[in-house]
């Protein structure tokens, strides 16, 4: 398994780092297969899974619920928990509660938070404090969804852009090993990604991070969501409907089951 050293070791050696999200045992051991340098059980669960509106609803039991499933499927792939929305916000006791318990009852191998304030900073240092790798996440973090008006691209101002600059370096000085950058123009992804020493990864962030990462159903067609930075490689929103309609109509029409699907068949 890959460990926070190799991602470190790919930026330096300047090779590009896979990472996608997976939410269940047959997601997280496709991720595998395919791969990918690492999984995140993000709380985008909330809205490609569950079904919410947005990800404000996760809990902590959802992400610990599906990280374990995730952790049965990829035994041998990094994985990283999302700490869901309210769970590192209250205080440094209740965020490192929440952290242990994505490591130890869940079995992540590292958490990740969304912002870059002073509080957040304090949430990485305590977390990390405690050897637990972190993850950070700037830019359009959809747990800033109401605070933001929508899921807006950030960082397009000169000042706003500084901003985010200032919190990436400050981020890695608070001790996190990688950060997700989501929802900025391509300059800014540049500029953050040559300025930090840690990985980025990027989500509509550009071409210049050092990694990428997407949702698994909106990289195959399984969301209902084509935001301008995915490139659909299958269709699977059109091709399952298709699969399990023929299925309904072979039972309707007595095509299924075949004798070589039955047990001791009559004749
Ligand atoms: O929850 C998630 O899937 C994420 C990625 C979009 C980075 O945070």
């Amino acid at each position: 398994m890959k460990s926070v050293t190799s991602f470190q070791e790919m930026k330096t050696r300047g090779e590009k780092i896979t990472m996608l999200t997976a939410y269940d045992y047959p997601t997280a051991r496709a991720v595998e297969k395919a791969g990918a340098d690492l999984i995140l059980v993000g709380d985008s669960l909330g809205m490609v899974v569950l079904g919410y509106e947005n990800t404000l609803q996760v809990t902590m039991d959802d992400i610990i619920h599906h990280t374990k499933a995730v952790r049965r499927g990829a035994k041998d792939t990094f994985v990283i928990s999302d700490m869901p929305y309210r769970s590192f916000h209250l205080d440094l006791r209740t965020t490192k509660e929440n952290a242990f318990r994505l490591i130890i009852e869940a079995g992540a191998n590292a958490v990740k938070l969304e912002g870059g304030s002073e509080s957040r900073l304090e949430a990485i240092r305590a977390i990390v404090d405690c050897e637990i790798p972190v993850v950070a996440h700037l830019g359009l973090t959809p747990q800033s969804v109401n605070k933001f008006g929508g899921y807006k691209v950030q960082g397009k101002s000169d000042a706003a852009s500084e901003q985010l600059s200032t919190m990436a370096k400050r981020i890695e000085e608070a001790g996190a090993f990688m950060v997700v950058l989501e929802g900025i123009p391509e300059a800014l992804g540049r500029k953050i990604s040559q300025e930090l020493t840690i990985p980025t990864i990027g989500i509509g962030a550009g071409r210049h991070t050092d990694g990428q990462v997407l949702v698994f159903h909106d990289l195959l067609g399984f969301s209902d969501f084509k935001p301008k930075f995915v490139e659909l490689y299958e269709n699977l929103n059109t091709t399952i409907p298709k699969a399990l309609e023929t299925w309904c109509n072979d039972v309707r029409e007595k095509r299924f089951p075949e004798r070589k699907q039955v047990y001791f068949p009559e004749e």
